[in-house]
């Protein structure tokens, strides 16, 4: 990266982004760790990604880490050795981050969290994360359930007293699925209408279609009869449920109340189609203001420590107006 007499005069006020700046020769160089391609999101995030770095002219070097958390170590490694000027990475699970962070930070090279969060012993040994509350997400799937049942006054299809709940997890150990699990979990309990609901099962899908479709496949043998909803969280997840929902013989979000989280074109599609009833958006467009971020970050310009994205939430008698605005 050549350092242009602007950015220097702006003052490189952290001596991390000095170091960084002082082997300049192009462009700012930034390594970053996606963690794969597991769903219509992910695919979305990773085009907004570099689509972002390209219109900001910085050169990325973009690594896939196949959902491996020791792909993504390897690949931060390679970035310190290349001396790349920042690095930015979509933790795959929460822990596991010291040692590879601290050698960053050896290093001098500053790091930059995208859409998951992670947990370290030392806050310092990130600068900043852009992304999404899966927190929020999940407490927001509770009341958008609670809010549906209570208005179509919905009663259990085994004629019990009780609605009958199954979940689709997501990736075990990423903070999109313990964040969305504590947030409903917490709704509910805290919901004077909790005696209403009975969590049937919960099982990780891994935020994929076809794991989705053979969890609900699982459930469906064990609870055909009684399941009153799904949720899923990510519509990767609920529209494979739905082809193992069709399967069995029922009608998704008419006998099955369906939730996704996401807000993806195909959940969008599953709405007008009428075969899901809601999905809360996780925003994927992160690209430009974590690049901007990280430009501010390199100027040693103070940044946000967190950040989150705007996020909405859609159901089905919106999804066909909707529709043709969804960017992802
Ligand atoms: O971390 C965001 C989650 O990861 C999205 O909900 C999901 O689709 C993706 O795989």
């Amino acid at each position: 990266m050549r350092i242009s007499k602007t950015l220097l005069a702006l003052g490189l006020g952290a001596a991390l982004a000095a170091t960084s700046f002082a082997q300049a020769e192009d462009k700012v160089v930034i390594g970053f760790s996606q963690i794969g391609a597991e769903s219509e999101w992910r695919t979305a995030n990773t085009n907004d990604v570099k689509k972002a770095a390209e219109e900001l002219g910085i050169e990325l070097k973009f690594s896939d880490a196949q959902q491996k958390q020791e792909n993504q170590i390897k690949a931060i490694r390679t970035f310190i050795a290349q001396k790349v000027d920042l690095i930015g990475f979509v933790p795959v699970v929460e822990t596991g981050w010291d040692n590879i962070l601290r050698e960053a930070k050896r290093a001098k090279i500053p790091v930059m969290i995208m859409d998951r969060d992670l947990k370290v012993s030392d806050d310092s040994l990130y600068v900043a994360k852009i992304g999404t509350d899966s927190y929020a997400e999940g407490r927001k799937m509770f009341e958008w359930m609670d809010n549906y049942v209570t208005q179509t006054d919905r009663k259990a299809r085994n004629g019990g007293d009780k609605l009958n709940i199954v979940i689709l997890e997501g990736t075990v150990g990423a903070s999109a699925a313990v964040g969305r699990t504590n947030g409903f979990n917490e709704a509910l309990a805290a919901s004077p209408n909790k005696d209403r609901y009975n969590i049937l099962a919960a099982q990780t899908g891994d935020f994929t279609r076809a794991k989705g479709q053979q969890v609900m496949e699982s459930f469906l043998k064990s609870y055909r009869d009684d399941i009153d909803i799904l949720i899923s969280q990510n519509d990767d997840m609920a529209l494979g449920a739905i082809q193992a929902i069709e399967a069995a013989g029922l009608k998704p979000a008419q006998d099955i109340i369906i939730i996704g989280a996401d807000a993806v074109k195909g959940m969008f599609q599953a709405m007008i189609d009428g075969k899901a009833n809601a999905t809360i958006e996780c925003n994927p467009l992160q690209g430009k203001i974590f690049f901007e971020t990280a430009l501010k970050v390199l100027k040693g310009e103070p940044v946000q420590k967190v950040v989150y994205v705007d996020e909405g939430v859609f159901s089905a008698d919106q999804a066909a107006e909707v529709f043709p605005t969804r960017k992802y």
